[in-house]
């Protein structure tokens, strides 16, 4: 067990400095498969299930807490995951940099799954989700690609849900049109967060959005 502060401040200059991420085909055995980012992607179980039920897929984790990165790496080395990989850092400025952008056009699907702590007013600028991220993806990614929404934050989800579909690039998906054996989670496997959600029986706010 390691200890860690479960919140940091993703606008401290620590995280102005971005990894360089190498090309999908150094960091992926098939680097043809389709792409999944999960953001805040905290110790990486659930993006490790999801890479040893799914080998179709390459499975893409981004997190701000650096030992939980560094910890989540070693594991994929010792079990030489090949379709499976993790990033430091606050996700807006490895997006942002000119030499991740390929991340984003190469990308089919992005999932926030209860993506912050920053849910008061006051702290929106810390939030993931905002306007100039939501920029960011929408000039980028491909027509299809998948946003997927989830938090047990009303405020944050209607937030998130207002941030996206102000850009015209995006569309609500209705889960009824979306098949999901096609999808990055075909048996719908649970996020530690979503879990404990469960468990406490908090509601669930979720939502899909399709690039148009
Ligand atoms: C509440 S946890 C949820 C973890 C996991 N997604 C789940 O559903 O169990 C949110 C995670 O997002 C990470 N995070 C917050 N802001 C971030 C940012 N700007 N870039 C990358 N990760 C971030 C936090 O460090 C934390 O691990």
């Amino acid at each position: 067990m390691i200890a860690m502060r479960q919140h940091v401040n993703p606008l401290s200059k620590h995280f102005n400095e971005v990894e360089k991420i190498s090309p999908l085909n150094v960091i992926f055995s098939d680097p043809q498969l389709p792409l999944h980012i999960d953001i805040g992607s905290a110790s990486g179980e659930f993006l490790f299930k999801l890479a040893f039920e799914n080998d179709n897929w390459n499975y893409l984790g981004i997190e701000i807490r650096e030992k939980l990165v560094n910890k989540a790496k070693e594991r994929v080395r010792n079990e030489g995951v090949g379709n499976l990989s993790f990033a430091f850092g606050n996700a807006f400025n490895i997006f942002n940099h000119y030499d991740c952008r390929f991340l984003i056009t190469s990308l089919s699907s992005i999932s926030f799954n209860f993506p912050d702590p920053w849910f008061k007013k006051k702290h929106n600028k810390r939030r993931v989700i905002q306007p100039k991220f939501i920029n960011l993806l929408s000039s980028s990614m491909k027509k299809e690609s998948l946003i997927f929404i989830k938090t047990d934050i009303k405020e944050l989800f209607d937030y998130m849900d207002f941030t996206i579909l102000s850009d015209l690039n995006f569309e609500e998906l209705n889960k009824r049109d979306l098949n999901y054996f096609q999808t990055f989670n075909p048996k719908k496997l649970r996020t530690n967060r979503e879990k404990h959600a469960i468990l406490n029986q908090l509601n669930i706010f979720e939502k899909i959005y399709i690039k148009i």
